[in-house]
């Protein structure tokens, strides 16, 4: 059986992987700091209450006042939809710190736990956590961290929805996460940068870097911000060269 698709709120995107997301999976966003990450997070949603889905957003950087403002600049009023209850977005921030003073581990089955009452509430076929680093322990050994990770995501699948879970990587390397291991356990990798074409040129790229289960072309696109959209791809990077 083939698994249900999930359309991204990106229909280029939709185009490149067949669809769209596949039902149920984790989907890792990695990108420098400004690429887009966390408007390609409310754009998911915002697809989801189109088609009557609700979503949670884990914030641990970003109030949730300031997430409902990005949301507001692009024209997506997210506080009819909480009101409405197709939305809730969960501060983090301060839960991190919580859980951190009682033990120093964080138990991945409690978090999941919690995270998944939170979309039954609403019914949520949609989450996204924005960024998903504070949900690992740092101190740990480089073993325990991947332990933990396989866990987190494991643990993740189990869930009834379709995850994206932002990662910031560090500006100038070639890194996709913070670990480097987070990449393997999601089902996909999606790209986000800003590169300098020539002189002053700079363009916002989007590049699928793995799909499991999808045959798709290796292909860097173009992309600009819309309002009442956000993220709009425009055509393949090769497109911009005129030989
Ligand atoms: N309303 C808007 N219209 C157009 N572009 C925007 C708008 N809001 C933010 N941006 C652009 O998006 C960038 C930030 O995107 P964001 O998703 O917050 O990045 P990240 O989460 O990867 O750090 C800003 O630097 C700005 O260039
Ligand atoms: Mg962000």
């Amino acid at each position: 059986m083939t698994a249900k698709r999930v359309p991204t709120g990106m229909d280029m995107l939709d185009g490149i992987i067949g669809g769209g997301f596949r039902h149920g999976k984790n989907y890792l966003l990695s990108g420098e700091t400004g690429t887009g990450k966390t408007i390609f997070g409310l754009q998911f949603l915002v697809k989801g209450f189109e088609l009557g889905e609700g979503g949670v957003y884990v914030s641990v950087d970003e109030k949730p006042s300031d997430v409902i403002e990005d949301a507001n600049s692009f024209g997506f009023d997210f506080e009819e939809r909480i009101e409405e209850n197709n939305l809730l977005i969960l501060d983090y921030s301060s839960h991190f710190d919580q859980l951190r003073e009682k033990s120093k581990e964080i138990d991945v089955r409690k978090i999941v736990g919690d995270l998944n009452k939170y979309l039954k509430e609403i019914n949520a076929k949609r989450l996204v956590i924005d960024p998903i680093a504070p949900f690992i322990v740092k101190d740990d050994t480089i073993w325990e961290i991947r332990r933990y990770i396989r866990a987190l995501f494991y643990s993740l699948d189990t869930l009834d929805c379709t995850s994206v879970l932002t990662s910031a990587i560090p500006t100038g390397t070639n890194q996709l996460s913070q670990y480097g291991i987070e990449e393997f356990y999601a089902s996909g990798v999606i790209v986000l940068s800003i590169r300098q074409l020539e002189k002053m040129q700079y363009r916002r790229i989007i590049f699928v870097r793995k799909m499991r289960g999808t045959p798709y072309e290796l292909e860097p696109y173009v992309f600009d911000f819309e309002y009442g959209k956000g993220i709009v791809i425009q055509r393949k990077l090769s497109e911009e060269y005129v030989f």
